[in-house]
């Protein structure tokens, strides 16, 4: 199945000048991108042996925080940001490139891996579409496995309703449409599925926008 907004969601226009802008940390959508991107390399628990999946590869930022691996598959469906990202990787021999939307990716039936990571691409999902992956990855995920997710969220709807006036009140317009345009997790509603999914499911905020999730499959 192909995502929704998927054309509407391919970087290749921002490609050029993706790299300046995530480090605007004075944007409350950029507000701990860093931090994130950090925290999801270092509890993503990758080693010698593992095989690795990232959703939204992009220009490779998280790719280059990652330990080595047995092998890595960066799935992102903008040629223009796979291209930066092959540049800024160059050399690495584990690391694969699929030109695909995440949710087309497994209508392959790729094999299954150890670690599923994305930073910053599942808010461009649907609700619905944000669960039918994370049924695609407890399909895929072998036993004992994770999948870390750090991402533009909200505590609930409500939550979202609070932001929205906030940063419209404040006249942050961008923000505000960013969210109402956008599908921020609700952390409530996605903790929530993952759970009756079987899933040990940790959360973290790094600031008003910015969350980290952390599943972990049972063994
Ligand atoms: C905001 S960037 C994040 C890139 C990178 N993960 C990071 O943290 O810097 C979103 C990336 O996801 C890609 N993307 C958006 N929706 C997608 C989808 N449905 N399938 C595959 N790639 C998608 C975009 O092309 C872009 O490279």
């Amino acid at each position: 199945m192909r995502s929704s907004y998927i054309d509407l969601y391919n970087h290749d226009e921002d490609a050029a000048t993706y790299d300046q802008d995530v480090l605007r940390s004075e944007d409350p959508i950029r507000e701990g991108y860093t931090e994130v991107l950090d925290w999801v390399a270092q509890n993503a628990g990758i080693t010698q042996d593992s095989a690795v999946v990232e959703l939204g590869s992009g220009t490779g930022n998280l790719t280059a925080r990652l330990s080595p691996c047995r092998s890595l598959v960066c799935v992102d469906v903008s040629a223009e940001m796979t291209r930066i990202a092959k540049q800024k990787l160059r050399g690495a021999s584990h690391i694969s490139y699929v030109q695909a939307d995440i949710l087309e990716y497994f209508d392959a039936d790729p094999p299954p891996f150890d670690v599923a990571i994305s930073t910053y691409v599942v808010h461009h999902l649907t609700q619905q579409e944000k669960e039918l992956l994370f049924d695609q990855l407890v399909q895929r995920l072998l036993p004992g496995g994770r999948a870390l997710f750090g991402d533009l969220m909200l505590e609930s709807a409500q939550e979202e309703r609070v932001l929205i006036d906030h940063y419209r009140s404040i006249g942050d317009d961008t923000t505000a449409d960013a969210i109402e345009e956008e599908f921020f997790w609700h952390v409530d509603a996605s903790v929530g599925y993952l759970r009756s999914l079987g899933l040990a499911v940790e959360t973290i905020r790094f600031s008003t926008l910015s969350w980290g999730i952390k599943i972990q499959v049972p063994r």
